[in-house]
Parts: C-alpha cells; sequence; structure tokens
C-alpha cells in the first residue's frame, strides 16, 4: 500500500476515535448483537473474505522476492513468467475480493442504519407531547442521523478493521521475521516516530472539527429559527437584520479559519509520516543490501522486506487507535439506546376500546395533575443540559369535577396559569392524570385508542412564536440596548413580573422550542411585553 495512502488511513482513525474510556456493559453488547443478528451470514463472509485478502496482500511481496532472486540465480524464463502470471492472478483475485466485501461491508453498514433509523423513529413519534415539550429538535434529529450512522461504523469499519488488521499484521510480521528478524527489529525501532504524531495530530485535528462542528449547528439553529415564517416576520417587525448577519458571519468566518487551519495540520502531518516511513525503508534498503553483499541474504529477501514493510504500518497505526474507536462507537449505540429505552409515560393499552358513537359528553371526575418531572419524560443530552430536572411541577388541578353534555357550550373561566390549556391537553391524553378519570362517552380516556380519541376530538391551541432562548434574549429581540428596569417595566404592564420573578432562573429562564414552557396566555403577554418593549411610548 503506498505511504501516503497509509498515512490518511491512519489520521483518519485517529480523528475518529474520541477518548472515551467508559466501560460497557454486558446489556449493551448483548443489544448490539440482536442488531447485528439479521446479518449473521454476511458478516461471517466478509470476515472469511478480509482473512483471504490479508494471506492473498501477504503473498504477493514475497512472491516478487522469488522473481528477483530467479533473475539473480539465471533461472529458466518460464520460472520468471510463471511467478508474474500468479502475481497477475492474485492481483485479480485481490481485486474481486475487494470488490466483494465492500458490497458485504456497505450492506451490513447500511442496513444496520435503516434498522436502527426505522426503531428509532417509530419510538419517538410514540413519545408523550412531554417529551416534544423539552428536546430540542436539533439534538433528536442529530439522534437520528449521527449517532446512528456511528454506530454502524462499529461493524462495517471498526469490527472489519480489527478483524483484517490484525490478521495482516501478525502474518506480515511472520513472514518479516522469518525472512531477517534483525531487519524486521530495526523497522519496528521507527513505529513510534510513526505512530505517535498519528495519535496527537489526529486528537487536534478533531478538536479542530468538533468545534467546526459547533459552530455548524448553531448556525443551522440560527438559520432554521430565523427562516421559519414567523421567525423572518419578527426579525423584520423587531429584529436587527444587520446583527443577526454578523452573528452569523463571525460564526461562518470561524469555520473558515478552522478549515485553514485543519488542512495544514493534515500537510504536516502527511510530510512528516511520508519522511519517517521513507525512513523505515531506507534502513531495510541500507542493512539488507549490507547483509546480501556479506551473502547472508538473498536480494529477492531485501526486495520482499521492503515491500512487506509498506503493508506493515497501515495495520499497525489501525490497531493503535482501534480500541479508542471501538469505544466511540459503542458510546453511539448506547445513545441510540438512550432513546430507544424511554418509556413513554401516557401510552396505549393493549387492547383499546373506541368512543361510542355520536355526540358524546365530556366528563372530569376529581381530576388531579401536576406536569411531570424533566427525568421521567426526557434526556439530559436531548435537552442540551447537564442534569435532568427532578422537581416535579406543583399541581396544577386539584380536584377537578364536570360534566359537559353533548350539545352543550361550556366556557372555562379562570386567570391565566389556572390550568384551563392543561385540562384541554388531558382530553386527547397529552398527558394522564394523576389522579381520576377523565371521560368520553362514558368511557374513561385511558382504555380508548388513540386513534379513536383523534376522531372525537377537534382542537384548537393559543400560539405564539418564541425563539428557543432566554426570556431576556426574547425581550430583547425588540430593542437590544433596553435596560433591566425597562424589561421589568413591560414585564409589569403585561401582568408577566410576578411570574417570571418566581422562576427560578427569572429572566434568564429558557422560555423552550416556540415558548412551550410557558402558559398559552403567559406566551401571548411575553409577545406583548415583547411589543411594549419596542414601543415604549404605548
Ligand atoms: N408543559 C408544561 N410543563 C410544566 N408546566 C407547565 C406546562 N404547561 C403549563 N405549565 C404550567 O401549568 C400551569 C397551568 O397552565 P395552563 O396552560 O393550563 O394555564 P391556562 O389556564 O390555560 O392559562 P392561560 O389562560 O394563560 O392559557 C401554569 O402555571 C403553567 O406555567
Ligand atoms: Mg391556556
Amino acid at each position: 500500500m503506498d505511504m501516503e495512502v497509509t498515512a490518511w488511513m491512519s489520521l483518519h482513525h485517529a480523528m475518529n476515535a474520541e477518548d472515551d474510556r467508559r466501560p460497557f456493559s454486558k446489556v449493551t453488547l448483548r443489544r448490539i448483537a440482536r442488531f447485528a443478528r439479521p446479518h449473521r451470514r454476511r458478516l461471517a463472509a466478509f470476515l472469511g473474505f478480509s482473512v483471504v485478502m490479508a494471506v492473498v496482500a501477504v503473498a504477493t511481496p514475497v512472491l516478487a522476492g522469488r522473481v528477483v532472486d530467479a533473475i539473480v540465480d539465471g533461472k529458466a524464463t518460464a520460472t520468471v513468467v510463471g511467478l508474474a502470471v500468479v502475481i497477475a492472478g492474485l492481483a485479480l483475485a485481490e481485486g474481486g475480493l475487494g470488490l466483494a466485501n465492500r458490497w458485504l461491508s456497505a450492506r451490513i453498514g447500511e442496513g444496520l442504519i435503516l434498522d436502527l433509523r426505522t426503531a428509532v423513529f417509530d419510538h419517538v413519534q410514540r413519545m408523550p407531547v412531554a417529551f416534544f415539550t423539552r428536546t430540542r429538535t436539533g439534538a433528536l434529529v442529530s439522534r437520528l442521523n449521527n449517532d446512528v450512522i456511528g454506530a454502524q461504523r462499529a461493524f462495517s469499519d471498526t469490527l472489519s478493521g480489527v478483524v483484517s488488521n490484525l490478521v495482516t499484521l501478525l502474518l506480515t510480521l511472520a513472514v518479516m521475521i522469518g525472512i531477517s528478524w534483525q531487519i524486521t527489529l530495526l523497522a519496528l525501532v521507527l513505529l513510534p516516530v510513526f505512530v505517535l504524531p498519528a495519535r496527537r495530530m489526529g486528537t487536534r485535528l478533531a478538536r479542530l472539527q468538533r468545534e467546526a462542528a459547533a459552530h455548524d449547528a448553531a448556525m443551522s439553529t440560527q438559520m432554521t429559527e430565523r427562516f421559519s415564517a414567523p421567525g423572518a416576520t419578527l426579525v423584520k417587525l423587531f429584529g436587527r437584520p444587520d446583527r443577526e448577519s454578523a452573528e452569523f458571519a463571525a460564526r461562518a468566518r470561524r469555520v473558515r479559519d478552522i478549515g485553514v487551519r485543519a488542512a495544514m495540520v493534515q500537510h504536516v502531518f502527511i510530510t512528516a509520516l511520508t519522511v519517517v516511513s521513507a525512513l523505515a525503508l531506507a534502513l531495510v534498503y541500507g542493512l539488507g543490501g549490507f547483509l546480501s553483499l556479506r551473502g547472508q541474504l538473498d536480494a529477492g529477501a531485501v526486495v520482499s522486506l521492503a515491500l512487506l514493510l509498506t503493508r506493515l504500518y497501515a495495520p499497525l497505526t489501525a490497531l493503535a487507535s482501534a480500541r479508542v474507536e471501538v469505544m466511540s462507537a459503542l458510546v453511539s449505540f448506547e445513545r441510540v439506546f438512550e432513546v430507544l429505552d424511554l418509556t413513554p409515560l401516557v401510552a396505549e393499552r393493549p387492547a383499546p376500546r373506541t368512543v361510542p358513537d355520536g355526540p358524546v359528553a365530556v366528563e372530569f371526575e376529581h381530576v388531579r395533575f401536576a406536569y411531570p418531572s424533566a427525568d421521567k419524560v426526557s434526556l439530559a443530552s436531548l435537552e442540551e443540559v447537564a442534569g435532568l430536572d427532578t422537581r416535579g411541577g406543583e399541581e396544577v388541578l386539584h380536584d377537578v369535577s364536570f360534566r359537559a353534555e353533548p350539545g352543550q357550550m361550556v366556557a372555562l373561566v379562570g386567570s391565566s396559569g389556572a390550568g384551563k390549556s392543561t385540562i384541554a391537553q388531558l382530553l386527547p391524553r397529552l398527558y394522564d392524570t394523576d389522579e381520576g378519570t377523565v371521560r368520553l362517552g362514558g368511557e374513561d380516556v385511558r382504555d380508548l385508542s388513540f386513534a379513536s380519541i383523534r376522531e372525537t376530538l377537534g382542537m384548537v391551541t393559543q400560539d405564539g412564536h418564541l425563539f428557543h432562548e432566554s426570556i431576556r434574549a426574547n425581550l430583547l429581540l425588540a430593542r437590544p440596548e433596553a435596560t433591566e428596569d425597562e424589561l421589568w417595566d413591560v414585564l409589569r404592564r403585561a401582568r408577566l413580573d410576578a411570574l417570571i420573578r418566581s422562576l427560578p432562573d427569572g429572566l434568564d429562564t429558557i422560555v423552550g422550542e416556540r415558548g412551550y414552557r410557558l402558559s398559552g396566555g403567559e406566551r401571548q403577554r411575553l409577545t406583548i411585553a415583547r411589543l411594549l418593549l419596542a414601543r415604549p411610548a404605548w
């Protein structure tokens, strides 16, 4: 294999190797095995082919040495031609096997992506509304994309890489030692010079790329939030397009700088490795030539050793980072399983009933309800917070009982935040009651199928767009230079000051995607406060 390719490969491996040294449970490994089971035949074929390819790869340099020996010894032309034909045959076989193996690994890898992706999508879709009010869509989508792909890497790249590299390495070493143990030892002396910078540079590159990825994510969040119809309207009415552009440009510039830096780091690395491998090759030629002149080694053996050496470094450097690479692939698996393991708080019964036909009565019977705590409904990594709140919400509904007959028009009247929308949400089972029963046509909604509830209920919700930022940031959008006093003044006029003062983080409370963690009225009043801030004269 070409030295440059070797260098790229080791760099690639080191870059993908995130330093995660968590131990992994048997349970995780067993679950991975379960996902791999449908692909076991292809996996076995793939591993078998990998071993055969490794053998072929070692055979060619040995045969090349034989050719040189045959020339030096003045053997018959037929011998040389015969050897050349065998080498050609092996090259063809290697190409064919390579094609087959690529197909197998792609088929296994992509098949695994398909299995994991559909499983995660299906599961997430069944999560209750509470889950979506807390998780960041971007984080969830990335779980579906990046981690699923990271997990399949464990199979198609890492697993096969480890097996075939190990076989290649052992075979190559054995053959080299068989030819000349002195030269083999000498060639290995330079190895640390090759492997250590590879890992150092890889770590640096990985850090740069992670930073670039974070900026990319921030840019796409900015774009998706600002480029939605309500977001764009907001920017036009209150926002500062120039500020938005400047913020975006600053991130984009940083990505450019990182790109330039990464390219240079890569090039320095490649140059260093090319030099090191050339030195190792020179050592083989020097010592090999010396021994050959003294009659202790055949000329062909020197050629074989030189060719084998170029095939030794690739598996060695790959294996050097294999452990961490396997670990990071396993992390991806765990992150996928973490989502699959979330049990939906609201689930359909095994044999659900249907709502009776015709107009039905709505009935609440001694209903008590508090919004569930974060740790019950979501994942810290999806909320993009370090740890989840374990505090449950305060009880919102205290022993609510009422009955609305078919055809009756009923209005719920109460102060904002009293729990009117919450009552409405209990009907379609966006949440379940803590105590008491909600009935639709005399049936407990928990016994009904989701489909039948959907067919029976119609619901219009309050809305008001807020960016997924702090209350302060949402207000300042209207007037970035507003003082703290002005903020509290508009909050007071919007009757929001008491609520925001009572929040643990006050003005810095993150309102959640589209503000869905405030009551509808609170949300609307926040948009009113924003308006008041933009128009101080009102
Ligand atoms: N997803 C949620 N998670 C946690 N608490 C919530 C959530 N949604 C609402 N709350 C809280 O529950 C209480 C009741 O909210 P609800 O939306 O039912 O009020 P409401 O009566 O509809 O008020 P409004 O008239 O303002 O719409 C409020 O104190 C609110 O802050
Ligand atoms: Mg409401």
